[in-house]
């Protein structure tokens, strides 16, 4: 077994599953938990231990009341923050979160100097951006969990038109996580096929459609909460590379630094992650609408930092 340690913040339902998942998958010698319900994170870390030893696995589990018992930490996910509720939008959650975010962050860089954050919380992208200016980290460093789960939402709907084809289906989608993202069917194949091969134009715009509307759909169903199982595996995948330095590429939220004409905004592109987290930001050939839609994509997420700067920074 490796010496590496893995921090979860908020072990709610993204939180607790991505804990179970990581503890199964025996990649990692400790999982530290950290929550502000006490009970409730010590009850997980029992919990998910015992399931580590029911499935053989040497990673141990725990849970850090104080700040500094969750320290020393490889990689750290944070999902703390408010979920959304049933008719609030991911930026409704803006300040609460924001607010969160930084207090949070500050303790995390203190006790976790050499670790790669994964920000789950929403508003993702905002999140991202809020991490990064409270804690003055590089951008390679702090890196926002979310275009795998669309993506992996696109893959769902991409099988419910073809019914066949699973786990060969790899759909690709960018942008912010909001209403905005930019689904991309060109760059989405079925074991190499592209999608315009094997689909209808209408097929394709009902994905697209249906992938921007994924998270919003279980919000709705669930009525108190929003979607898990998703969220926490694409979690688990990204903490896997960086542990692993497997050096995949994924869609990630990163802060833009020239890259696709843009600066100093937060969102989703297809990166190379490894040890180091962020390795290499790759630079898609968009067609011109997809520019206009990442474009606005990006407006949108302007628009929440533009509010974070006046509030916040
Ligand atoms: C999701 O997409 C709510 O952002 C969360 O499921």
């Amino acid at each position: 077994m490796n010496n590496k340690k893995v921090g979860i913040i908020g072990v709610g339902n993204v939180g607790s599953t991505l804990a179970f998942n990581l503890a199964s998958k025996n990649i990692c010698s400790e999982i530290v938990l950290k929550d502000v319900r006490e009970n409730i994170v010590k009850a997980m870390a029992l919990d998910i231990s015992q399931s580590a030893h029911a499935a053989n696995s040497l990673t141990n589990v725990t849970a850090a009341i104080n700040a500094d018992e969750f320290s020393d930490c490889d990689v750290v996910v944070i999902t703390a923050g408010v979920a959304r509720k049933p008719g609030m939008s991911r930026d409704d959650l803006l300040l609460i979160n924001a607010k969160i975010m930084t207090s949070v962050i500050n303790d995390t860089i203190k006790y976790n100097p050499n670790a790669i954050i994964i920000i789950v919380s929403n508003p993702l992208d905002a999140m991202v951006y809020t991490a990064l200016k409270a804690s003055k980290w590089p951008r390679n460093k702090i890196i926002g969990m979310a275009g795998i789960l669309d993506s992996s939402r696109m893959a769902h709907f991409i099988f419910e038109k073809l019914a066949y084809g699973q786990g060969q289906i790899k759909a690709s989608v960018m942008g912010g996580h909001g209403d905005d993202m930019v689904p991309l069917p060109n760059f989405s194949t079925v074991n190499g096929l592209a999608l315009t091969e094997v689909l209808s134009n209408d097929d394709i715009e009902d994905i697209v459609n249906k992938t921007k509307n994924g998270g919003a759909q279980i919000v709705k169903l669930l009525e108190t909460g929003s979607a898990y199982y998703a969220p926490a595996y694409s979690t688990s995948l990204m903490v896997e590379a960086i542990l692993e330095d497997k050096k995949e590429v994924y869609p990630c939220a990163i802060m833009l630094e020239g890259e696709y004409g843009y600066d100093n905004i937060v969102a989703g592109v297809p990166i190379m992650l490894g040890k180091n987290g962020v390795e290499k930001v790759i630079e898609l050939n968009l067609e011109d609408n997809q520019k206009e839609q990442f474009n606005k994509s990006i407006n949108s997420v302007q628009e929440l930092v533009d509010t974070l700067e006046k509030n916040l920074f």
